[in-house]
């Protein structure tokens, strides 16, 4: 029972963060992301009666006790569902540093719902692949779908209609997301402690929550009349209003450092000189620039001239996840 699969990661443009239950991880909003062309992971994964424990292989190294156990446990819903107990090995690969704001968790997860599902013979619709997803890391039941897709936070107790599906697909619209690496390191607080914390502490969490149904109607909307100056606009305050929650916990959570910081200020200086970038960023330090193609080459290079960013990605609109090998 062995299965291949391939997704690609995926970058929110209105985000999420806060969950309305932490068991299922069911988001407290809904939100709107990207997938990306140049980011993705492949997973395979072999169930078998002879294995005595979960093995779970990352980029080639054994993963933590910590890994293994969420992935282990994740496995289980997949495992109950097809009613088979056996245990896995899993290989898995990023194209990209893992876990410092690149959401490799996204793609991660997507890649191993799909793998596993197929590896057991679930046969599941993409909506119930991405259900699924979620219950692995939020970000990734956005995974499943490519070019820009909503996710539903959804308001049933079990999470069924809590998933993600596709507003329109990558050729709708040739617009270009550039990564700057400001650093390889794993982020210091994960996504969910993070959204636990300005949960309970933040006096904005509510005010957040309140505002987004706006938001997410706002970007639906620009994606299909094709407005990039609306759609940049709705990324760069949908990522600064995020970040205030974290910053406005307690204890407050910086994900930035000083490159991001002088990186947000260049995409503006450039956006001031007439050149259309707006930038987001997520759980961790990179920065992330939406331009349309014929500035690519500009972003890009105002990107690598700022000292300290290390190497610079280009992503368009990319792909679903999809099954490369499986046994019949
Ligand atoms: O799904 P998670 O646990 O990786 O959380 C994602 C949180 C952000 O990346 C900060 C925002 C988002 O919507 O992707």
């Amino acid at each position: 029972m062995r299965a291949k699969a391939r997704a690609h990661s995926n970058i929110a443009l209105i985000k999420y963060w806060g969950k309305r239950d932490e068991r299922l991880n069911l988001p407290a909003v809904g939100s709107i992301s990207l997938t990306l062309s140049a980011l993705w992971t492949e997973t395979e994964i072999e169930f078998s009666p002879q294995f005595q424990t979960d093995q779970l292989i990352l980029n080639d190294k054994t993963a933590s006790p910590e890994e293994t156990g969420r992935t282990s446990r994740f496995l289980d819903v997949l495992r109950k569902l097809a009613g088979i107990n056996h245990k896995a090995v899993i290989q898995s690969h990023n194209n990209f540093p893992t876990a410092a704001g690149l959401a490799s968790s996204a793609s991660g997860f997507a890649a191993l719902t799909l793998a596993a599902a197929r590896a057991l013979h679930l046969s599941l619709s993409r909506k119930e692949l991405s259900v699924l997803a979620r219950q692995g890391s939020g970000s990734a039941a956005r995974s499943i779908p490519g070019g820009f897709v909503e996710m539903h936070a959804g308001q049933s107790a079990d999470g069924s209609d809590a998933f993600a599906e596709p507003i329109a697909p990558p050729a709708h619209w040739d617009i270009r997301l550039l990564i700057g690496i400001t650093s390889g390191a794993a982020k210091k607080i994960g996504s969910t402690a993070g959204m636990n914390l300005s949960k309970t502490t933040s006096p904005y969490y509510q005010a957040w929550i309140d505002a987004q149904h706006a938001d997410l109607t706002a970007m639906r909307q620009a994606i299909l009349d094709r407005d990039f100056e609306r759609l940049g606009e709705l990324s760069e305050y949908s990522c600064l209003k995020m970040h205030a929650l974290a910053l406005s916990s307690n204890p407050g959570i910086l994900y930035w450092n000083g490159v991001t910081v002088e990186a947000m200020h260049a995409v503006r200086d450039l956006r001031r000189r007439g050149t259309p970038a707006y930038f987001t960023i997520d759980a961790g330090p990179q920065i992330k620039v939406l331009c349309l193609p014929e500035d690519e080459n500009e972003v890009r290079e105002m990107l690598e001239s700022i000292p300290g960013i290390r190497e610079v990605v280009s992503n368009k609109p990319g792909p679903d996840a999809r099954i490369l090998e499986a046994d019949e």
